[in-house]
């Protein structure tokens, strides 16, 4: 008798942003006239950069002749990208990482996803909660937690973040294996100092344990002392796994591309104690599991780097950085008290109220879309979090009918 993997009955029935989807729809069907604002989910809305777009139709001719035409290509990602990215994003901020420890990728979705394959079953992982839910849901599948009581999996160290600790987590009491941190943080919109990520890095040194940093929110960052990589700070190459995106910093969420870097130095141990590169598992799973990112979207891609593409990508940040600093004077203003949105698109909000019940008021009374707290973990009940994705127009209406509505 063929038989499923059990764990997948311990996950929620559907995933947190198909949820929304799914009753936003529904509300759509319900109300045909009512025209909807959406700043829930993170999905960009303005057209990528010029640079990227010139660079990916000159691909897509490339690929149109046989002289030029490229199949298969590295599944880790062609060098012309790597390099760039080692170039400009972490030499350039004197973080000592290789175009040979990038692995391109079709998102850190998935990345973040895929990577605790690599890891044993019967570790002890801390994930912060609020959490991007991919990080716990696939813990979940794997099979290393317990069933979900009172709002929490058995069997994982949550970081609990928290208006009292600036949505920073403390370190964990009893001792953890694999941590996942991700600043500017997704869903609250905190940010980390370079001091506080180090003692992250030393506590992962001195207990032999690997940080997944996801830093797919870092092009948001306008104060110049927070660092946009853990490899800015000393040490963490020997400790962390760092995920990066283009789908905010560039408009790639339909295009889709990413990175993950996986350092040559990062070591884990088998049940014997014998150490073992990280990177070489990370590429046996990749060159094994993917194929790579098409030709046109990694050149689309390069083009980030360069000079247009620079001053291109810097104005579609700030612009949605304009909608974000909207968002938060209209909110503060109507009295709720709230994080992010300075140095992230997102804002946290405390809404004084059950997440879901907001969520509701919100698109019934105002059509605004926003994502309810409580999707993202226990911490986040009593939160909603409103993306800046958007145009200006559409965030200037969204707010004015919220405030029409509360
Ligand atoms: C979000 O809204 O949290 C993100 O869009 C989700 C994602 O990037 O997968």
């Amino acid at each position: 008798m063929i038989r499923i993997n059990d764990n997948y009955l311990k996950l929620k029935a559907s995933y947190l942003f198909s949820d929304i989807a799914k009753r936003v729809s529904a509300f759509q069907q319900a109300n045909p006239d009512r025209d909807i604002i959406r700043l829930g989910i993170g999905d960009v809305t303005r057209a990528l950069p010029q640079a990227c777009v010139e660079a990916f139709h000159k691909a897509v001719d490339e690929m149109a002749s046989e002289s030029t035409f490229r199949g298969y290509g590295p599944e880790q990602g062609y060098d012309f990208l790597r390099e760039a990215i080692a170039a400009n994003d972490f030499k350039a901020r004197g973080a000592d990482i290789h175009a040979d420890e990038i692995f391109i990728s079709d998102g850190a979705k998935c990345d973040t996803g895929n990577i605790q394959e690599i890891f044993a079953k019967d570790i002890n992982i801390a994930i912060p909660d609020p959490v991007y839910p991919v990080y716990l849901d696939t813990n979940v599948m794997a099979g290393r937690t317990g069933a979900f009581k009172d709002g929490k999996y058995e069997g994982i160290t949550y970081l609990n973040c928290t208006w009292d600790n600036g949505f920073n987590p403390e370190l964990p009491q009893t001792p953890v294996d694999l941590i996942y941190l991700c600043f500017p943080n997704n869903p609250t919109g905190a940010t980390i100092t370079k001091a506080a990520l180090k003692t992250w890095v030393d506590y992962a040194k001195d207990n032999k344990a690997i940080i997944l940093y996801d830093a797919a929110y870092e092009a948001f960052i306008t104060d110049d002392s927070l660092p946009r990589s853990i490899y800015e700070v000393e040490g963490a190459r020997d400790v962390a796994i760092e995920f990066r995106s283009f789908s905010k910093t560039a408009g790639f969420t339909g295009t889709r591309c990413a990175f993950t870097v996986v350092p040559k130095s990062l070591m884990a141990y088998d049940a014997d104690g014998g150490s073992h590169a990280l990177h070489a598992l990370w590429n046996r799973r990749h060159t094994t599991k993917f194929n790579g990112v098409s030709y046109p979207v990694q050149r689309a891609t390069e083009a980030v780097y360069s000079e247009e593409g620079k001053i291109q990508v810097k104005q579609l940040v700030s612009d949605y950085l304009k909608n974000a600093a909207l968002i938060r004077k209209e909110m503060s203003d109507l009295g709720y008290d709230l994080v992010g949105g300075d140095n992230s698109p997102y804002i946290w909000i405390n809404g004084k109220t059950d997440s879901w019940e907001f969520f509701d008021t919100l698109l019934n009374k105002a059509g605004v879309v926003v994502t309810p707290g409580a999707g993202f973990g226990k911490c986040g009940e009593g939160y909603i979090r409103i993306s800046s994705f958007n145009s200006y127009e559409n965030v200037e209406k969204a707010m004015a009918r919220i405030k029409a509505a509360l």
